[in-house]
């Protein structure tokens, strides 16, 4: 009986190890992109810092992995996060963007910061730094809405 268990238990350590070596490739590109939203921008600082710690992890080409990003499957599903929030919405290629999407993404920007859905709620709870104040999501809001007056 006892020797069945060793058995089931030598199992699992020897596939966590295994699938160690299905890594998935990381998003981190890194010259600075030309096409990003604040590239020779005259946006406040204080703005730029707080958007990129809020939603750069998941809708830029740069991700900064804290260590357990290495751990299979963690690093899978960040993974997946990853290119789930950049299909929908990439802040290094917002240049690219025609004029349409970028202000149906604005829209979509202020949606979703006043239902508080981003950064989504599990990210925030790993990430402090990430949680926006009602203040802050508030100028994050104003500065989308600033954007989208500017546009014809
Ligand atoms: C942990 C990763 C992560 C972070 C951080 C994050 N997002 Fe997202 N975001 C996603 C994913 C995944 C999707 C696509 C799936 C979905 O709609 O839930 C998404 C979708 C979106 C969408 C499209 C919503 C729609 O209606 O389709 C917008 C807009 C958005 N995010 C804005 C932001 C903003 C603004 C921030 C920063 C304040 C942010 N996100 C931070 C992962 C993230």
């Amino acid at each position: 009986m006892k020797q069945k268990k060793y058995t089931i238990i030598l199992g699992i350590v020897a596939l966590f190890g295994l699938i160690q070596f299905i890594r998935p490739e990381r998003n981190q590109q890194t010259n600075p992109s030309r096409y990003d939203i604040f590239h020779k921008t005259d946006t406040d600082g204080r703005l730029v810092a707080l958007v990129q710690s809020a939603c750069y992890d998941c809708h830029s080409n740069r991700t900064s992995y804290p260590w357990y990003a290495s751990v299979a499957p963690v690093s899978w599903m960040i993974s997946s996060h990853v290119k789930d929030g950049k299909k929908n919405l990439n802040f290094s290629e917002w240049i690219l963007y025609p004029e349409d999407k970028k202000l149906h993404k604005l829209e979509e920007i202020i949606e979703v910061l006043e239902a508080g859905e981003m950064p989504p709620k599990p990210y925030q709870w790993l990430h402090q730094e990430a949680k926006l104040s009602v203040e802050q999501k508030n100028e994050v809001v104003a500065w989308a809405n600033h954007l989208l007056e500017k546009r014809p």
